[in-house]
């Protein structure tokens, strides 16, 4: 099996790192036996955010290349976690109920329709190959997170991406016509990663609503924190009312937990428990992690102070690509993506010899660049960077 494994594959699950294929995770282990061999792409080497650091010096002065949020996670969530560490020869059953119950209280969604993961990426993966265990395919933006869709394709799916806008928004009326009579799965990333971009609430809403009749739709949000009202512009209302929607949080980005794995995805009873066959759950993720995310939960003091400090970097960063004569992608996350003057791959390598991580792109017939927002000193050692190459 393993020649069949293609490199992306490798470097995800960590068996380049550890020489073989023995530390595997059971769930990758168990589903890629399952996948046929002709359906792994021969040595596809593609940058992806792990890949890019693992090949940074180690002395990198910024990391922005990974989308984290380097102001968490918040003091309670640090203390909650030295607290959990004595009880932690035990199952954390209890933490994953407290939790739970938490989410089902403030979102008004009955327990059994959320399912928690070791961050979203599990859930992403489960819900790839219960959707294309039966082949079909899958309509996706591009660009867009290409974590649910590729793992779809490495299994069984057919991949039908679909450009963005003029204006680097998800082109949700060219998605729906893209449906065709084998679709298993839409989709959306709201904001959109790469491009930072966060759809009209209204035109998702009816777009969730007409296309869920046909065929399930996946709103991933991991950046929907950012926004200025995440219940306002979140479609868990859909789920609410009943239609195919599957929705997917994390506590990786504005909670700054993307190093503790603590995600989770709500959705229609039976489509939660069909995916949760390909998914462990709360049972993947640490006493220590899953007791800091039940007291971080909504903790909006915290919360709106990193989202302040977020966009007084971003603030900076923009003043920064304005003096230099860019332009850039209005962000709604934190993240921004412009375009650059350069190769991308020798813009990223230029800027990874100064210490700087992030990561390049290209479409739209332009070569971008995309940079996290991280604390002032990190912009300030991004723009140091940038001056002398822009
Ligand atoms: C859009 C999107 N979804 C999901 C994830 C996965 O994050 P995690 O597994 O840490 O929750 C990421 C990570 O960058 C992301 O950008």
């Amino acid at each position: 099996m393993s020649t069949h494994m293609n490199r992306r594959q490798l470097l995800k699950t960590g068996a380049l790192l550890t020489g073989g294929l023995g530390l595997l995770p059971t769930l990758a282990t168990s589903a890629l036996a399952h996948a046929p061999a002709e359906s792994f792409h021969p040595l596809k080497v593609l940058e992806t955010d792990e890949s890019v650091l693992l090949s940074a010096p180690p002395e990198v002065k910024a990391r922005l290349s990974a989308n984290e949020n380097p102001f968490g996670p918040s003091v309670k969530a640090k203390q909650a976690i030295q607290d959990a560490i004595a009880k932690s020869y035990q199952y954390p059953f209890m933490a994953s109920r407290e939790l739970i119950s938490k989410i089902s209280a403030y979102e008004n969604i009955p327990a059994e329709q959320i399912l928690l993961g070791a961050g979203s990426s599990p859930i992403l993966l489960a819900a790839a190959l219960y959707y294309s265990k039966d082949g079909g395919s899958v309509v996706t933006a591009d660009p867009s997170y290409d974590d649910l869709p590729e793992k779809a394709e490495d299994f069984k799916a057919r991949l039908i991406k679909v450009p963005l806008t003029a204006d680097y928004h998800l082109d949700l009326d060219a998605m729906e016509k893209a449906i065709a009579a084998d679709t298993k799965l839409v989709y959306i990333c709201n904001p959109n990663n790469p491009t930072a971009t966060a759809l009209d609430t209204a035109k998702l809403r009816a777009f969730c609503e007409r296309v869920s009749a046909k065929v399930p739709v996946f709103i991933d949000e991991a950046y929907i924190d950012y926004l200025d009202d995440p219940k306002a512009a979140s479609m868990l209302d859909c789920v609410r009312n009943k239609q195919n929607v599957i929705i997917a949080r994390t506590f990786s980005k504005l909670y700054g937990f993307a190093g503790l794995r603590v995600g989770y995805a709500v959705g229609p009873t039976a489509t939660m428990r069909a995916i949760s066959q390909y998914s462990n759950g709360g049972m993947s993720i640490a006493a220590t992690s899953i007791q800091a995310a039940a007291v971080a939960y909504n903790d909006f003091e915290y919360l709106n102070a990193a989202k302040a400090k977020t966009v007084a970097s971003k603030q900076f960063l923009y003043d920064v690509l304005k003096a230099e004569g860019y332009t850039w992608i209005p962000s709604a996350a934190n993240f921004v993506m412009f375009p650059i003057k350069m190769e991308a791959r020798k813009f990223g390598d230029e800027m990874m010899k100064r210490g700087v991580s992030i990561r390049t792109w290209k479409f739209a017939g332009k070569e971008w660049c995309r940079i996290s927002i991280g604390t002032m000193e990190e912009m300030q050692a991004f723009a140091n960077a940038f001056r002398e190459i822009s």
